[in-house]
């Protein structure tokens, strides 16, 4: 591979105590004033390539996806949790499953979810007063674990005493401290930290059976996801519990993400909080079937929120065979790094990039913007599968939270931001809720 531009990093470390420094994500996004299109770094004994061009990331993504394969970080964490499900899956056996599950995802759909996003909206809203200081993150977490599992799974989680926010909790703290430290010590070596995940694993997948073993022992009950697997007759039990696994992983913790930081940047940005509550009360229907998917002033501040705070900060992928990106000769093998947070936040493409405008999103030039210059949902074929059905939450549970509260940030203390599986707040978020009269 040819000598890309760089961080210096030292003979045998490369540049490990750089990337070790507290704030990764700040570093990186200096990378493109400082290196251009492609910058190479060196972490222990991992070359990443980070591409910073959006026509190699669409290449990458779109034009020539099929010379590349899932790789590094994520897929090294997750692969004894999410096994063989969709967001692993290479190849042929990929290719039979996202058609199997595309029509759990299909438009026609969303109406009944909307209907589930409304009724689990409702009762969250229900348990907070006025005045409350919530841990928000903690908060969307539970409400999105809710509304998946009602919408894909058809099982009402408010009637089961399954702790599935505590088990993800311990998930999710286990990716952080990897990523963190990035120390990986093989799951099967007895420390606490990992007899803790182990634990969690194994408790998540006695629910999962659980949910599959109602749905094969009573098909009449259920109209669902797993319904319509069974009946392909096709899929073991084995292959539906990887996907279970993966859509209930997948499906609530970066919308919750979405939900918390748009959350914190209208509590912190009172003119626009003020316009999109403004929008709300002048526009939309009451109980119109899927409300405020109409409202442009949401779907900016999500799309400006998605932005700046891309809930997956980068996408990860190796070439199969040598390739040119940026003129250079990539080898085989190679960990390419396309990140959401680098990219999003590049001086190159926006303007003021770190200022929270959602108004930019009315301008012309990003009325469509190119794929490779915006992927919060990353691009191409293997592009997310539940985009729709996280936005139509985006805009339901915003406006009715907007509807009857209110949200401010009780201190104003910066919102930092670290890289764990998804990008994670240093510090729990905190919302204070104003009740509207
Ligand atoms: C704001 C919310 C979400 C964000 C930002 C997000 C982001 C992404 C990204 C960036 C990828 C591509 C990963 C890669 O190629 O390496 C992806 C894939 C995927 N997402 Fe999402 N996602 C969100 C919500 C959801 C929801 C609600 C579901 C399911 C109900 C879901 C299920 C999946 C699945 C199954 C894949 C793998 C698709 C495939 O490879 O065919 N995601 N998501």
């Amino acid at each position: 591979m040819s000598q890309l531009p760089g961080p210096t990093g030292y003979p045998l470390i490369g540049n490990t105590h750089q990337f070790y420094r507290k704030n990764i994500l700040k570093w990186f996004s200096a990378f493109p004033e400082k290196y251009g299109d492609i910058a190479q770094i060196r972490v222990a004994r991992n070359q990443i390539v980070l591409l910073m061009d959006p026509n190699d990331i669409q290449t990458v993504l779109i034009d020539e996806n099929k010379k590349y394969r899932k790789g590094g970080f994520h897929k090294r964490v997750t692969s004894s949790l999410i096994g063989n499900g969709l967001v692993l899956a290479e190849g042929d056996r990929w290719r039979s499953n996202r058609h199997d599950l595309e029509p759990s995802f299909h438009p026609q759909k969303m109406n009944s979810y909307a209907n589930q996003i409304k009724t689990h909206t409702e009762y969250k809203l229900g348990q907070w007063e006025d005045g409350d200081i919530v841990m928000f993150g903690n908060e969307m977490k539970e409400l999105t674990l809710r509304i998946i599992t009602n919408a894909l799974f058809d099982i009402d989680l408010r009637s089961e005493n399954w702790d599935l926010p505590s088990i993800f909790d311990e998930v999710i703290d286990y990716f952080t401290y990897i990523a963190q430290t990035y120390v990986y010590l093989p799951e099967w070596i007895p420390t606490s930290r990992n007899r803790s995940y182990r634990r969690a694993i194994g408790e998540l997948d006695e629910i999962v059976d659980e949910i599959i073993t109602r749905h094969i022992e009573h098909p009449e009950e259920y109209d669902s996801l797993i319904a319509d697997l069974l009946d392909q007759e096709s899929w073991t039990k084995a292959e539906i519990r990887d996907e279970v696994v993966t859509l209930l992983l997948a499906g609530h913790e970066t919308t919750a993400l979405m939900l918390a930081y748009t959350t914190y940047l209208l509590g912190s940005n009172p003119d626009i909080r003020a316009q999109a509550i403004n929008e709300i009360d002048q526009n939309e229907p009451q109980n119109s079937e899927k409300p405020f998917q109409q409202s442009n002033l949401l779907d900016h501040i999500l799309k400006e929120s998605l932005r700046l705070y891309p809930p997956a900060y980068a996408i990860f992928r190796q070439p199969t065979e040598d390739v040119i990106l940026s003129g250079h000769k990539i080898s085989e093998g190679t960990l390419l790094c396309l990140s959401q947070w680098v990219t999003h936040r590049d001086p190159r493409l926006y303007e003021s990039p770190h200022e929270f405008q959602p108004d930019r999103w009315e301008s012309d030039s990003l009325s469509a913007p190119s794929p490779g210059m915006y992927f919060p949902f990353a691009a191409g074929p293997r592009r997310c599968i539940g985009e729709r059905l996280a936005m139509l939450e985006g805009k339901i549970v915003l406006g009715m939270i907007l509807e009857k509260y209110i949200p401010k940030v009780p201190s104003q203390e910066s919102l930092e931001v670290i890289p764990s599986l998804s990008t994670q707040p240093s510090s729990p978020i905190k919302i204070k809720l104003e009740r509207r009269n």
